[in-house]
């Protein structure tokens, strides 16, 4: 099979990787790609948000099937216009897609399904939204409607600080995601995220994960796309996963099929678990970056026949292999992230890494320049492994994380600390 992957950071060098191991793959490649995804594939610039353009590449280059990375090409549409050109496509349509990218739509879809989540208020002007914060009170959440890369969410732990952000998001700050403005009841708990595989009718759970949002040790500091994560998540245990699938999720995906836009890609479930009980906290309609790499790492090549099962609408006969094992991934950023930071530094120490299947060095922002790689971009490196224990798994990321070169980035030394 010829693959096409659409995307460039760690989550698609994961992905890539996990094809890679796949005796199925005939050919990958990677758009637009990094630096270490150069290493195990082709790379080629694309704009893969541009429909036409990924339909005119996949066709040029006999494509057989397109794994969509990130969501800003599904919500533009990109996986309709595959399947439109008659393409296989692992990835939801846009439609399916507003899970992710409409805060007020999810809200919606989850009062239809009565799946436990947040109480909410929708509103498209700043003084409703105001009256409807001093009626609530605070610590309470202020949420731009639309996509803003992970940064249109304010947990206020006052009314002013609330009121404040109302004004913000309607004042322009986060562009036209902010047009709409949902608000939340502040959910107390621990996070964990789900990930299943969903094909329009069956339900499939793929693992579960915990990443580590704030920048700083202890869970301190700005929020960052993820410093670092780790699978399985202990607190998302067999009977919790089982609610979440029974409550949230396949009430969902039974919604969305009803409403003629069924679902079909990876659902990630972003959960708050309170006392045994599972709240949705949000959806995304793609791997998590990092979560995407544990998984992999723990899946393998069998990731590959599963995402294929999904979308040829085969996941009621497919199965997952579980290895009874654990897997860590630690970011390697660079200095300054998520605030502003230098770009063009070398990385050193890369070439004498371990790369097996209980280590790899999965690459994000990277790029190869005069033979050395450099970082472009603020989360740079994942540092993954896997072991029998989540302590074996963390002793091996970190020892990689020990071999690297680069005084001119930084990670969390903590990673995994809840569970361990
Ligand atoms: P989201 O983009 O919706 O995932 O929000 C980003 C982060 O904000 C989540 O991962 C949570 O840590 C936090 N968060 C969002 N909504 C709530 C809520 N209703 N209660 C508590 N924390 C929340
Ligand atoms: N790591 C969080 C995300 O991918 O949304």
């Amino acid at each position: 099979m010829n693959i096409l992957i659409l995307g460039s950071g760690g989550r698609e060098h994961a992905l890539a990787w996990a094809v890679m191991q796949n005796p199925k793959c005939d050919r990958l490649i990677v758009a637009p790609g990094n630096a270490g995804i150069a290493m195990i594939a082709d790379c080629a610039a694309l704009d893969i948000e541009d429909g036409g353009a990924v339909v005119t590449f996949a066709e040029e280059n006999s494509i057989d099937f397109v794994i969509v990375g990130p969501e800003a090409p599904l919500a533009a549409g990109v996986a309709d216009r595959l399947r439109d050109a008659g393409l296989l496509v692992f990835g939801p349509s846009a439609e399916a897609a507003r899970l992710e990218a409409s805060k007020s739509f999810t809200k919606e879809i989850c009062d239809a399904a009565n799946a436990p989540t947040a109480a909410y208020g929708h509103f498209t002007d700043a003084d409703a939204a105001k009256a409807y914060v001093r009626a609530q009170g605070a610590p309470i959440v202020v949420k731009a409607d639309g996509l803003a890369a992970g940064k249109g969410v304010i947990i206020a732990e006052t009314v002013a600080e609330a009121e404040a952000a109302i004004d913000d998001m309607f004042g322009g700050a986060f562009g036209g995601a902010g047009a709409e403005v949902v608000i939340e009841e502040f959910m107390q708990g621990e996070e964990a995220s789900f990930f299943v595989l969903c094909d329009g009718t069956d339900v499939l759970p793929i693992g579960t994960a915990q990443d580590h949002k704030r920048v700083g040790e202890g869970d301190t500091g700005l929020n960052t796309g993820g410093m670092g994560a780790y699978s399985p998540a202990p607190v998302l245990t067999d009977a919790i996963a089982q609610k979440a699938l029974d409550e949230i999720i396949k009430p969902t995906m039974a919604e969305m099929a009803k409403r003629g836009a069924p679902y079909q890609g990876v659902l990630y479930a972003g959960l708050m678990i309170e006392d045994g009980q599972p709240r949705l906290v949000e959806y995304n309609v793609r791997f998590g970056d990092p979560e995407c790499q544990v998984l992999m790492m723990r899946l393998g090549g069998q990731a590959m026949d599963l995402l294929h099962a999904c979308a040829e609408g085969r996941l009621g006969e497919a199965r997952v292999n579980w290895a009874n094992d654990h897997a860590m991934t630690v970011v390697l950023a660079a200095n300054g992230y998520p605030g502003s930071y230098e770009k063009g530094s070398v990385i050193g120490g890369l070439d004498d890494l371990p790369e097996d299947s209980f280590h790899m060095m999965f690459h994000a922002g990277t790029t190869e320049k005069d033979g050395k790689i450099t970082a472009t971009g603020g989360r740079v490196l994942n540092a993954t492994a896997r072991g029998a224990t989540l302590q074996e798994a963390r002793d091996r990321a970190y020892a990689m994380v020990d071999q690297v070169n680069w005084p001119e980035g930084f990670c969390r030394r903590d990673i995994g600390w809840r569970a361990l």
